[in-house]
């Protein structure tokens, strides 16, 4: 049984946790068994480009960020698009799986990586996927490896923001990761106990966002800590299309600096802003994504050995299990305007400018 690994799109803590679960439980339990490191995501695949991974190389990487394997982002779109020699990219990645031999091919990977996969699949390969991101936005499972990691994270950027927030009496506007859902603000923002939580999901209102700023100044809280998603957007700018947005930031590809300048001039506070970017992608995972990782992998050892393919990975009300790739594929959980958490943060007084 020969079978392949990749890590595909943006890398997240827990990619390695997920292929030292999936390693170990290989090499336990599956007879015969070769696993091929495939480089840098589908471009290796594309490339022809891996090597036989060994037990060795599963040992002392539960705690590593990042991926042994390098990563790349292959645009979906792109896959079908025939280059100078009229080959397509799924056609090259067709061809590579064939000539390493592989039995089945492992995706570790998040929405983009679950299309591909999906049309791999479709094309006769035997693939399963594994939910992994820090946007948590994957359809059909309840969490993504990753997630967690980056609440943990963003959470502490946060928490050291009140300090130096205070000290000032400033509002502090900090862009947390997450284009299209807002998952890891809406978690961060409650955990850090931020004031104002913007997400791509609600297009709020700059005017209600400087009030409840101006609000607590004027109740004698002196400083604010407003957390915008990186695709959050105002109700005007959520009418628009893309290009039209960005003409109106002025090449910003976030809201983000024009709404602290924004609340600086309505509620007459200092504001800063603060990026801390993919430092929420960065080193060691949690203990949580450790062990759902280990629990990821060592499941999709066991769909394997039962020969069931075309599916990815899932975690469902705290149960393992698995979707079909074709049910899921395409499909992104976004967040849930009415769910629990933001009916929590807005019943003690968090405005979601709205
Ligand atoms: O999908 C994960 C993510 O970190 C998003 O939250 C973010 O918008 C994007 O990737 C950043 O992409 P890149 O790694 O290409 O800068």
């Amino acid at each position: 049984m020969k079978i392949g690994i990749l890590t595909s799109g943006g890398d997240c803590p827990g990619l390695n946790a997920v292929i030292r679960g999936f390693g170990k439980y290989a090499f336990e339990n599956i007879k015969n068994v070769q696993l091929i490191g495939i480089a840098d995501g589908y471009g290796g695949l594309i490339r022809g480009e891996c090597r036989a991974l060994k037990p060795q190389d599963f040992t002392g990487i539960l705690t590593l960020g990042g991926t042994i394997l390098g990563t790349s982002r292959q645009p979906f779109k792109l896959m079908t698009v025939e280059d100078e020699n009229s080959v397509t990219r799924l056609e090259l990645m067709k061809q590579n799986y064939k000539k390493m031999g592989l039995d089945c091919l492992l995706t570790l990977g998040g929405a983009g990586t679950h299309k591909t996969a999906a049309l791999l699949s479709a094309e006769g390969c035997n693939v399963i996927g594994l939910p992994k991101t820090i946007d948590n936005d994957i359809w059909g499972t309840d969490v993504t490896f990753g997630f967690h990691t980056a609440v943990d994270i963003a959470t502490e950027c946060i928490d050291r923001l009140h300090s130096t927030a205070a000290s000032h009496g400033r509002t502090m506007v900090v862009e947390i990761m997450g284009n299209k859902a807002g998952w890891l603000t809406l978690y961060s923002g409650i955990a850090g106990g931020a004031d104002v939580i913007l997400l791509p999901e609600i297009p709020f209102s700059a005017d209600k966002v400087a009030k409840a700023v101006a609000r607590r100044a004027d109740s004698g809280k002196a400083f604010s800590i407003v957390a915008v998603a990186e695709g959050a957007m105002t109700v005007e700018e959520s009418k628009m299309k893309k290009k039209e947005r960005l003409e109106k930031r002025g090449g910003d590809a976030t809201v983000t600096n024009a709404l602290a300048k924004y609340i600086a001039e309505k509620a007459g506070v200092e504001t800063r802003v603060v990026v801390p970017g993919h430092i929420q992608r960065g080193g060691s995972p949690s203990a949580y994504d450790r062990l759902l990782s280990t629990e990821f992998g060592s499941f999709a050892g066991k769909l394997v050995e039962e020969g069931r393919f075309g599916v990815t990975v899932a975690m469902v009300k705290n149960r393992v299990t698995y979707n079909a790739l074709a049910d899921i594929a395409g499909k992104a959980k976004l967040v849930p305007i009415d769910c629990q958490e933001i009916e929590t943060a807005e019943s003690i007084g968090v405005s979601f400018g709205r």
